[in-house]
Formats: C-alpha cells, sequence, structure tokens
C-alpha cells in the first residue's frame, strides 16, 4: 500500500508546452492531480496518478539531452570509461533522446531505443539504428534475435518514466549477457530530500529513486548494484552500475555501502521523514510566493530562465503567472514562441539582450545553475539577480 504524504494540486502535463494563445484559449488543457506516496515496502517514492505513456512521449518531445553543456560534457566522460574499463561488444541505450551519448561510440556497435519520433530521426539521421518504440519485452526478444551479445545497457533519465518497474527489469535482464553491464542513472531521492526540490515530481517523473529502493527492485531478477557514481547532473543524480549477481567479475564497492548507510541516516526508509519533507514543501511554497509580492510590490522585472518541466511543477503548486514572470529564456527551439503549461507564460529565445532587461530572473533551471552563472557574468555584473527555490527560496 502506498502511503501520500505530498499534495502537489492540480498539475498540467509538464512537456506540454502550448502553442498560440488563442489556442490555449480555446482547446482545454489536461489537469492532473499531482499526489506524491511512499511505499513502505520496497521503499519506493512516486507519483500516485499516472498518465498514459503515448499522451506524454510522441512525437513532439520537446526535451533535448544536448541542450545544456554540462550534461554533453558528463555523457563524454562516460563513454570514455565505458570504453575503457568494459570495452563492450554492443551498447543499447533505452530512452536515446537526440544522441548526446551514443554519438560518442561507433556506429556499427549501438542500438538506440527512443519512442519520440522527432528525436528518433535525429540518431537515424546520424546513422544509428534506432527503434522508435517504447522499451518492453517484444523489442527486447526482437533486438535479442538479431544481436547476438549485447553487453552494456544504459539508460539514464528513463527508467524513472516508465510506470511498469518489473516488465523493465525483467526484458532487461533477459537481453543482457551475463557478462553486461546495466548502467542507470536518474534524479537521487536523498538530494531531493535534501535539497526540497520537489520540483522532481511531475507527471513524467513516475519515481524518484533511492539506492535501497533499486536494490529492492532489482534482487528478484537476480540483478545487484556493484558501483555507484554521485552526479551533480538533474540537481543530483546517481549512476548505478549493475550486474547479474552470477557475475563474479566484479566486486560490490564500498561506494555503495557508504550510499546506503547515508540514505537510511537520513531516514529515507521511515514515513516521518517523508512528513518532515512535506512540511518544507509548503514553507517554500509559502517564502517563494512572499519573495514574488514583495518584489513586484516595487515594480520589478522578473522573468523566468530555463523554460523547464521541473519550473512547471514549481509555478503550477505556488500559482505564479504571468503578472509576476514576464516571460521565460530558453536556448531549446522547440520551446521558444510557446507557453509554459497551466501558467501560460510565453517563452522567448534565448538572448543575452532579454536577459539584461530582467532586474531578476527565476532559474527554472537550477540545476544548470554553475553553467549559467559562468554564462551570465555580465547580467551579474551590472546588477541583475537570480532567483532560485533551492533548497530553499532566496535571491542570489
Ligand atoms: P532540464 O533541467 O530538464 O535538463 O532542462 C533544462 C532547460 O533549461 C532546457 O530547456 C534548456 C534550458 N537551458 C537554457 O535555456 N539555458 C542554459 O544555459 C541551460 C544550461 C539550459
Amino acid at each position: 500500500m502506498i502511503k501520500k504524504f505530498l499534495d502537489l494540486g492540480m498539475q498540467p502535463l509538464a512537456n506540454k508546452y502550448l502553442k498560440k494563445k488563442n489556442k490555449i484559449e480555446k482547446t482545454k488543457e489536461q489537469f492532473y492531480h499531482l499526489e506524491v506516496g511512499f511505499n513502505p515496502k520496497i521503499k519506493l517514492v512516486s507519483i500516485l496518478n499516472t498518465i498514459p505513456a503515448k499522451k506524454m512521449f510522441d512525437d513532439n518531445y520537446p526535451y533535448r539531452s544536448s541542450m545544456s553543456r554540462t550534461m554533453l560534457l558528463s555523457f563524454k566522460k562516460l563513454a570514455k570509461k565505458i570504453i575503457n574499463s568494459y570495452n563492450p561488444n554492443f551498447i543499447l541505450e533505452i530512452g536515446s533522446n537526440d544522441g548526446s551519448l551514443i554519438k560518442n561510440f561507433d556506429k556499427k556497435k549501438v542500438i538506440c531505443v527512443e519512442p519520440c519520433k522527432n528525436l528518433a530521426k535525429i540518431t537515424k539521421k546520424m546513422g544509428y539504428k534506432t527503434y522508435e518504440s517504447f522499451w518492453n519485452m517484444r523489442l527486447a526478444k526482437k533486438i535479442k534475435s538479431k544481436i547476438k551479445k549485447i553487453d552494456l545497457i544504459y539508460s539514464s533519465n528513463t527508467l524513472s518514466h516508465i510506470n511498469n518497474l518489473n516488465s523493465v527489469f525483467e526484458s532487461i535482464t533477459n537481453i543482457l549477457s551475463n557478462d553486461g553491464i546495466l548502467i542507470i542513472e536518474d534524479p537521487s531521492l536523498l538530494d531531493c530530500l535534501k535539497k526540497v526540490s520537489y520540483d522532481q515530481f511531475y507527471n513524467e517523473h513516475i519515481y524518484v529513486f533511492s539506492l535501497l529502493s533499486i536494490n529492492n527492485l532489482i534482487k528478484k531478477y537476480k540483478l545487484e548494484v556493484f558501483n555507484i557514481e554521485k552526479l551533480n547532473i538533474h540537481g543530483g543524480s546517481l549512476r548505478y552500475y549493475i550486474k547479474k549477481t552470477s557475475n563474479k567479475k566484479y566486486k560490490v564497492s564500498k561506494k555503495v555501502i557508504v550510499q546506503l548507510n547515508k540514505e537510511l541516516r537520513h531516514g529515507i526508509n521511515k514515513f516521518s521523514t517523508y512528513i518532515k519533507f512535506k512540511n518544507k514543501v509548503e514553507n517554500s511554497k509559502e517564502k517563494l510566493n512572499k519573495f514574488f509580492l514583495k518584489l513586484k510590490g516595487k515594480n520589478k522585472k522578473i522573468i523566468g530562465y530555463g523554460a523547464t518541466a521541473k519550473s512547471s511543477t514549481v509555478l503550477n503548486y505556488c500559482k505564479v503567472k504571468n503578472e509576476t514572470l514576464d516571460y521565460f529564456l530558453d536556448t531549446t527551439p522547440g520551446k521558444a514562441g510557446k507557453y509554459m503549461p497551466g501558467t501560460h507564460i510565453y517563452i522567448k529565445s534565448y538572448s543575452k539582450r532579454l536577459l539584461n532587461r530582467a532586474d531578476y530572473a527565476f532559474l527554472g533551471a537550477w540545476n544548470f545553475k554553475k553553467e549559467i552563472f559562468n554564462k551570465e557574468k555580465q547580467y551579474i555584473k551590472r546588477g541583475g539577480k537570480f532567483i532560485t527555490h533551492v533548497p530553499i527560496p532566496r535571491i542570489i
């Protein structure tokens, strides 16, 4: 039984950027109740009301992992590590997006799986074999019949989006060679709790994993985590290195034990921890709204920086609309010229000129704070300020 601990109100689909203002008024946007709960048996945190995958991952999916230098660098480093440490025969990527990772590998040694047509088209064009499909047992069997040995499976920010985790791990176990490695990376629950980054929750993020919950999920498939890495990506992620328990080639690293102990010390296994988190989230909302009210009272121009799916959760939960944020700036071509879901704040194509018009910029992409601050030295120098809600609402 999943125990509910957080209510983030009625929310639109976080990646459904809207086309034209008149369209917004005419068509009914779909809202759903965003509630978050804890499964005390397997210690897994998830949202309670899920949306059919086809509604979220369609032919117009806007998120592009190549839009950030931080991401590209992280993928490049990982590719190097994969080649040096494991030298795989064949790599399968589940949720290959626009090919940011696989472009570091030989075209003959990689298979991409990507359900969003617009993204699959990109990797196909790059010359990579791409299955335009959701990940499931049928596809796993189809690929297995064509490729003898798949000894590395990678999936970043994808498994947490798939409702049926049993099917995910069953099909991965089926296709992965006995000496193969599965690498997954997703936002870390411990980071989410510590940073009060409740915006990790939205329709697509069905789960926010911890090492503890991953262990509980995979043990019945005779899989185990043998190494782990902490990443700054997406506001704090964990990269899990997983093998079949029968594979004795790799010893379980001390880092795995250290991470597990950290999670347990934080009380990730106890419901009371989530109640404390809920109280912090409610305080965060109150404080952020106070900031906006005060700044607007002083006639300050506030905009949004990075029209992220995460910021959709924050703005809809805190009921911040375009009376508060004049517009968002974003570098993603598919987002500019559209409106934020639910709040209908307009998204403009990023330019320094538009940023310099603002007194304050709400950091929707707070997870890329370092990259953005490096880029915006001039804005900061001339007195421009950023607002973030992580870990508590504050002006920087
Ligand atoms: P994400 O947090 O879901 O990865 O999305 C990051 C969004 O922020 C994406 O739409 C691109 C945008 N962005 C900018 O507009 N400027 C930047 O400098 C960075 C790093 C990201």
